[in-house]
């Protein structure tokens, strides 16, 4: 496979100056104020930030769910901003798979049931390809829980058939909120893990908004929001390329590199 970071593409996301203001009645609050970022292909970016510094509102922004009151948003070389809301949804359904905090699964239906129904969504014109399902369930370990409701399964396990959801339409980006919100410390790890596995094994281009420092230490990058801007960028715990094998099966590495 080659290798993504090498190839001369330009960044997949793209921002200037987005800002956004939100308005009830007199009151304005300016929840991002002119924010400038790039995202590469196959890049695994992270954006901390505390309570109320704009994350969600960067992630609404991002995934074509609301408007910016200013500034430019291309995405995959498409303005955002121009698009009408109907070729927004559209686009966002074949080029963004989100995960949420609070996994969102549909209780009626198993995990299985709940993968089938976001490729139906999406209008594929293809019919879904049940080796590739294959090998995500694989990869996210839930295999064995597929025929389960969302109520049958851990936490762990509802955001990792929440991740299957996402990705079953191979999205060009996953935008992630808060992925490991919900979870406790071991489910959140082993949830961490996969994203980024799943990251580098189909290269996609993931954007994981969090407030906890220690999630976004596996990125290749972190970006920090404060106030609605961003005030510092820094390389993850995982920064690429030193990843020789990573997710590449056999060669995996069972624990981080030593940081700092
Ligand atoms: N729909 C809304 N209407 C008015 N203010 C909002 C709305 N959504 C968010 N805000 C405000 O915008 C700021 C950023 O919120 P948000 O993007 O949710 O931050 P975070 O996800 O980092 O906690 C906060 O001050 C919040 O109160
Ligand atoms: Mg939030």
């Amino acid at each position: 496979m080659t290798d993504v970071s090498t190839r001369p593409l330009p960044p997949i996301i793209v921002t200037e100056n987005l800002t956004k203001v939100y308005t009830s009645g007199r009151v304005r609050v300016a929840a991002l104020r002119g924010v400038s970022i790039e995202v590469e292909r196959g890049e695994f970016l992270a954006i901390v930030g505390p309570s109320g510094s704009g994350k969600s509102t960067l992630f609404y922004l991002l995934g074509g769910l609301t408007r910016a009151t200013h500034g430019k948003l291309i995405i995959d070389g498409v303005d955002f901003a121009a698009l009408d809301d109907a070729e927004r949804t559209r686009l966002r359904k074949h080029r963004i798979g989100f995960v949420f905090q609070r996994f969102n699964l549909l209780p009626t239906l198993s995990a299985m049931g709940n993968i089938e129904i976001a490729y139906v969504v999406s209008h594929r014109k293809e019919p879904m390809d049940l080796k590739f399902l294959d090998h995500l369930t694989s990869l996210l370990s839930i295999q064995e829980r597929l025929k389960h409701r969302p109520a049958e399964l851990s936490g762990g396990e509802q955001q990792r058939v929440a991740i299957a959801r996402a990705l079953i339409t191979r999205p060009a980006i996953v935008l992630a909120d808060e992925p490991t919100g919900n979870l406790d410390s071991k489910n959140s790890d082993a949830v961490l893990a996969m994203l980024l596995k799943l990251n580098r094994e189909l290269g996609q281009t993931t954007l994981m908004i969090t407030h906890n420092p220690d999630a976004a230490a596996i990125a290749d990058r972190i970006l920090h929001l404060r106030d609605g801007e961003i005030v510092g960028e820094e390389k993850g715990a995982r920064a690429a390329p030193a990843l020789p094998g990573f997710g590449s099966s056999a060669s995996a590495p069972e624990s981080p590199p030593a940081a700092d």
